[in-house]
């Protein structure tokens, strides 16, 4: 019996179609030529905490007005991946951090768009000022050098703008701008990979996030797609200048909001696809709890003045994709297929478009906003709701979009 259980298994191998199927598959996962988009990393997928598609998805409200449609694009190519909006103390603004590293700020027509602020002195107008260029995948061989600002706050009293910058870590600027000074580049002796977005208490303390301890921003996208939970919530605080661990094993930690009342602050968990609060006072302080489950990749989140949270949606889940989340081997293989992403992600039904919604603090939907044809906004990263006016970043295009609100 044996002796032929032998002979079977050498005959199936010996079989030309499944020898080939057998080698493919050897081929494919080791990758030789690094042809596949993961060829070079270490990527090593792993299951992660993501809510059913089916549950999530069921119940989630659709704007059958398609509302954010009727955006308006601004500034087209005059600003480059516009991630994070900010505005001073006297109204001005907005304030943006572009994919070239620099700072910008809006000062009327007159004047335009100017510098405002950059965050290392390796920037140079000759390596970085590149345009509508840096927001194409062209600028990943210069961000690591020019700087990335991504999340922007300012500290009202003071006037100084605090960075998260996603090579350089957290940095301030005086209300003068120019170049930004270091605050936390390091934590327990060891750097920050992906500084992303920040709050200030009102003691002054900055809490901001640190996506991953494996990828840098430019390698991002392997963040969601291994699952790996490496992200930290991290607090700076200024009289000891020191940074501590707030949160570790996070899930691409990415927006970061105070409440009103700060006794808890709320951030978004890109690769759950959910919106998480974290107590700071009361009972339960310490401890983290959902808020809200969300029908696609959430970036920033920011309060409005009734103390409602607005969060930027890129939209949406598949099934497909929650099938490759519960088996991390599919993915150890998909993407290892000597195809570009892009077209990977094509084939898994990943079709990019905006969600913005509105969020009391019970995590109940107040309002939800799309554009499903991605017409007029695609890849948003935060919404900020100022006197009648959502203005509404993203990372990856050469605009700011604007919508009258409500
Ligand atoms: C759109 O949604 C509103 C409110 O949810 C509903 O009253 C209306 O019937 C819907 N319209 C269409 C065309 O589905
Ligand atoms: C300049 O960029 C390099 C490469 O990212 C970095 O190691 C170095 O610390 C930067 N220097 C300054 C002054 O920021
Ligand atoms: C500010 O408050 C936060 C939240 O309670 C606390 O973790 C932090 O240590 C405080 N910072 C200072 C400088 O007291």
């Amino acid at each position: 019996m044996e002796k032929k259980g032998q002979n079977k298994d050498g005959t199936f191998l010996q079989h030309p179609f499944f020898l080939i199927i057998v080698l493919a598959f050897g081929f494919v996962m080791m990758d030789p030529f690094q042809l596949g988009p993961v060829g070079g990393l270490q990527f090593r997928p792993v299951k992660h905490d993501i809510a059913p598609y089916k549950e999530v998805m069921g119940n989630w409200p659709r704007d059958n007005k398609s509302r954010l449609g009727d955006g308006k694009l601004e500034f087209v190519d005059e600003v480059y991946g516009p991630e994070s909006l900010e505005f001073d103390s006297l109204g001005r603004g907005p304030y943006a951090g572009l994919a070239d590293g620099r700072i910008v700020r809006w000062m009327g027509e007159d004047i335009g768009w100017e510098t405002f602020a950059i965050v290392t002195s390796n920037w140079s107008e000759k390596l970085c000022a590149r345009g509508a260029d840096s927001t194409t995948a062209k600028q990943w061989k210069h961000e690591k050098w020019c700087g990335r600002p991504l999340g922007l706050r300012f500290n009202k009293e003071s006037g100084d703008l605090y960075i998260a910058d996603a090579y350089y870590g957290l940095l301030m600027v005086g209300p003068d701008g120019g170049l930004a000074t270091p605050l936390a580049t390091h934590v327990e002796g060891k750097r920050i990979l992906f500084a992303n977005d920040l709050d200030i208490h009102r003691n002054g303390s900055i809490f901001f996030t640190d996506t991953s301890k494996k990828y840098n921003r430019v390698n991002h996208f392997f963040i969601l797609l291994e699952g790996e939970a490496t992200g930290r919530l991290l607090r700076y605080d200024p009289p000891t200048k020191t940074t501590h661990i707030v949160l570790d094993g996070l899930a691409f930690p990415n927006g970061v909001q105070f409440s009103m009342d700060q006794t808890f602050l709320v951030f978004t968990e890109t690769t759950n696809c959910r919106l998480m609060k974290y107590w700071l006072e009361g009972p339960k302080s310490g401890t983290v709890e959902l808020v809200a489950h969300l029908p696609g990749f959430p970036d920033n989140v920011r309060i409005n003045d009734r103390g409602q949270f607005w969060v930027a949606i890129d939209c949406c889940r598949t099934p497909a994709q929650e099938v490759l989340t519960h088996n991390p081997w599919m993915r150890s293989l998909y993407f290892r297929l000597p195809f570009r992403m892009s077209v990977l992600a094509r084939i898994i039904g990943m079709r990019m478009y905006t969600v913005i919604s509105l969020f009391n603090e019970k995590g109940e939907i107040l309002e939800v906003l799309e554009d499903p044809s991605g017409v007029v906004m695609k890849l948003v990263s935060e919404v900020r709701e100022i006197q009648g006016k959502l203005w509404i970043g993203t990372v990856a295009h050469n605009h700011i979009a604007t919508l009258p609100y409500p």
